[in-house]
C-alpha cells in the first residue's frame, strides 16, 4: 500500500507571518500523524524551511525545499544545496517544476543530477513532469510525459525516495484540470513506465501526484483516480483552512 501525500508548494510566497499557516495546519491535523493517514508536507520559500521544521516537529506536518544546486556547495551565487536543505530541517526537496523548467530552461538531465545530489543529502524528492496545452492538443502527452520521466529520474530510483508530480503545465494556477479520464491515462502510462524500468514491486511503491488547480472541491474526485497518490498544491495550500480540506479528501 502506498502512502497518500499531499505536498503544498508555497512558491515564491510567505513571509514570516505565514508561518502561523503551518502551526495552524499541524494543529488542526495534530491526530494524523500515523502511517495510516496522508502524508503532509509543506514547501516554503528557503527563507522559511528552518523555522518552519523547528515548529512543525513532532507533528504531522513535514518540511520540504522547492528546488536545490546539483552540486553539494561550491562558488554558486544565490543557490542553494540539498544538503542545506537537509541541514535546515527539509526531508523533501520539489525538483524540475515547470515553473523552472520554463523560467531558467532547467532540462531534464540537470533536474535527474539534482535528484541524485538531493538523494546523497537525505532528502527525498519530488520530480515534476507535465505537458504544455499545445502538446496535449496535437496528441503528444504521453511522448513528452515518458522522455521527461525517463531522463529526469536516476537509475536508482525506489519508492522511497521518489516522488513523481504529473502536472500538466495548462493546468497550473489556471482554474482548468484534465478530464479524470485523461488523468488516469497519464497516471496509468507513469506507473507502467516505471514498472518496466524498477521492476514490478519498486515501480509501484512510487507515489504519484497530480498537481494544476487541486482546490477542496476537486481533490476528492481527483484522488479515486487510479494511480493517483495525492497532490502537489500550488495556490490552495496558502491557506491552512483550504490545503486542510484537501487533505481531508484525500485522506477519504
Ligand atoms: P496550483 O499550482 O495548485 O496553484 O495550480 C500547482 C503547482 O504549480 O505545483
Amino acid at each position: 500500500m502506498r502512502r497518500k501525500l499531499a505536498a503544498g508548494n508555497w512558491k515564491m510566497n510567505g513571509l514570516g507571518a505565514a508561518l502561523d499557516e503551518a502551526t495552524s495546519l499541524a494543529e488542526s491535523h495534530a491526530n494524523t500523524a500515523t502511517e495510516a493517514a496522508t502524508e503532509i508536507v509543506l514547501c516554503p520559500p528557503a527563507t522559511l524551511v528552518r523555522e518552519m521544521a523547528r515548529r512543525c516537529q513532532g507533528t504531522a506536518v513535514v518540511v520540504g525545499g522547492q528546488d536545490c544546486h546539483e552540486a553539494a556547495s561550491g562558488a554558486h551565487t544565490g543557490d542553494i544545496s540539498a544538503e542545506m536543505l537537509a541541514d535546515a530541517g527539509a526531508k523533501y526537496v520539489i525538483l524540475g517544476h515547470s515553473e523552472r523548467r520554463a523560467a531558467y530552461g532547467e532540462s531534464s538531465d540537470l533536474v535527474r543530477h539534482k535528484a541524485r545530489r538531493a538523494w546523497q543529502a537525505g532528502l527525498r524528492t519530488i520530480i515534476c513532469i507535465g505537458e504544455s496545452e499545445d502538446q496535449r492538443q496535437t496528441g503528444k502527452t504521453l511522448d513528452v510525459i515518458g522522455e521527461q520521466l525517463a531522463e529526469s529520474v536516476p537509475h536508482n530510483a525506489s519508492g522511497e525516495t521518489l516522488v513523481i508530480a504529473y502536472e500538466p503545465i495548462w493546468a497550473i494556477g489556471t482554474g482548468r484540470i484534465p478530464t479524470l479520464d485523461d488523468i488516469g491515462e497519464v497516471h496509468e502510462f507513469i506507473r507502467a513506465q516505471l514498472k518496466a524500468r524498477f521492476g514490478g514491486d519498486a515501480g509501484d511503491a512510487v507515489r504519484l501526484l497530480y498537481g494544476g488547480s487541486m482546490k477542496p472541491d476537486n481533490a476528492a474526485e481527483i484522488v479515486r483516480v487510479a494511480n493517483v497518490d495525492g497532490g502537489l498544491v500550488g495556490g490552495a495550500s496558502l491557506k491552512a483552512a483550504d490545503f486542510g480540506r484537501i487533505i481531508d479528501a484525500i485522506n477519504g
